[in-house]
């Protein structure tokens, strides 16, 4: 595995200029990872990511956006200019995506990386989406976020092969597929089915996602076999998250994780999401909106109220209120909010601290 990692570490840094080792990713979050939050990830050395916005033509400001942020960077423009190419991401989730906008936008704007995630359609959805992307914006690399073993395989053995894989565990926060594992045990078993036995050469980098909050987390999976890792509910206390301040408050105070979180399709359904592909939902902060689901509160009830609850601003937030409110279940280890910067450095920096430590075992 050593071998592995010094390839895949040198892959990356190759690709992603600007950024660290360990490589510190910046999750796609729907409407909150914007322009602001995925340049201040990259500017402090690791790979920010936008998020799908609530329209995919939101897509095209917010790269624009973006582009001013890193043309004020430094160290990201000398990147940008030199390559013609941003230095962060843009995710999508593919069954919502608008394939023909985001190429448009896409070749304007060239990011570095494109993410993948949540087909309707599987891998064949994936490849086409893979191909255009390929077309339209050569040198752009493409990530695909995968739940399972079985998915990490179909995307290793397709035709469009992605460039790096995400490897999402159970304890994510938002989407998922609603049968899963846990980290520890999904990462080494994707490991072995797509770099075991494999040249040098064709082994893919594995990126960590779900429940990595911090620096030990961090170390476990590169004990593991990641080559970075990926945060999304961390990031949800970042100063620069599209946020809503009772959401932000409402992560940085809850705890427990395991049992102040659930996986459901209810907050999808509250926000007016219906469509999202059959096998797939969210997991999110137990809420009023939650327990009276539970106590047997009709569905249509429990949406008026939280409709109500959506015009009360910053108080529909929280333990005692009712928004759909996506994290995952290491909230109890988000603790404060900080600048996405400082966030990016503190995981990177400890990682070494922790894998120091085991030396001593
Ligand atoms: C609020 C929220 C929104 C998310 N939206 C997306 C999304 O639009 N596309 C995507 O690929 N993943 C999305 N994710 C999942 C992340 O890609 C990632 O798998 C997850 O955040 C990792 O687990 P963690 O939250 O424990 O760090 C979202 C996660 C959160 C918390």
């Amino acid at each position: 595995m050593a071998t592995h990692i010094q390839h895949t570490v040198k892959k990356l840094i190759s690709h992603y200029p600007w950024t660290t080792s360990p490589l510190i990713v910046g999750a796609p979050m729907k409407v909150i990872a914007g322009p602001a939050l995925a340049v201040a990830i990259s500017n402090a050395g690791g790979l920010g990511f936008i998020g799908p916005g609530a329209s995919p033509t939101d897509l095209e400001p917010s790269l624009q956006s973006a582009a001013s942020l890193i043309a004020s960077s430094p160290s990201l423009s000398k990147f940008s200019s030199e390559n013609q190419m941003l230095p962060i991401g843009v995710g999508f989730q593919t069954w919502a995506g608008d394939l023909d906008v985001a190429s448009r936008v896409l070749e304007k704007f060239r990011p570095s990386a494109v993410w993948l995630f949540a087909p309707r359609d599987g891998q064949r959805e994936l490849d086409v989406w893979a191909k255009r992307v390929r077309e339209v914006c050569r040198g752009t690399q493409v990530w695909i976020q995968v739940p399972s073993v079985r998915e990490a395989g179909e995307a290793m053995g397709s035709e469009e092969r992605p460039n790096v894989l995400v490897v999402q565990g159970a304890d994510a926060g938002g989407h998922s597929r609603s049968q899963g594992a846990g980290i520890v045990t999904l990462l080494p078993e994707v490991y072995d089915a797509v770099n075991q036995g494999l040249e040098i050469e064709r082994q893919v980098p594995l990126i960590a996602a779900g429940g990595i909050m911090e620096q030990r987390g961090a170390a476990a999976v590169l004990v593991l076999g990641a080559t970075g890792v990926a945060m999304g509910t961390r990031f949800l206390a970042a100063r620069e998250a599209t946020i809503n301040g009772g959401y932000q408050r409402h992560v940085v105070e809850a705890s427990d994780g395991g049992q102040n979180t659930v996986r459901t399709q209810l907050y999808n359904w509250l926000r007016g999401e219906r469509n999202w592909p059959a096998g797939w939902d969210a997991r999110g902060l137990v809420n009023e909106s939650w327990r009276d689901h539970e106590k047997g509160v009709e569905f249509e009830r429990n949406r008026e109220l939280y409709i109500e609850a959506a015009k009360r601003g910053e108080e529909g937030w929280g333990e005692r209120g009712r928004m759909a409110t996506y994290a995952g279940t290491g909230i109890g280890l988000v603790r404060e909010v900080k600048g996405a910067g400082e966030i990016v450095a503190e995981v990177r920096d400890g990682i070494g601290r922790v894998l120091a430590l085991s030396n001593e075992l």
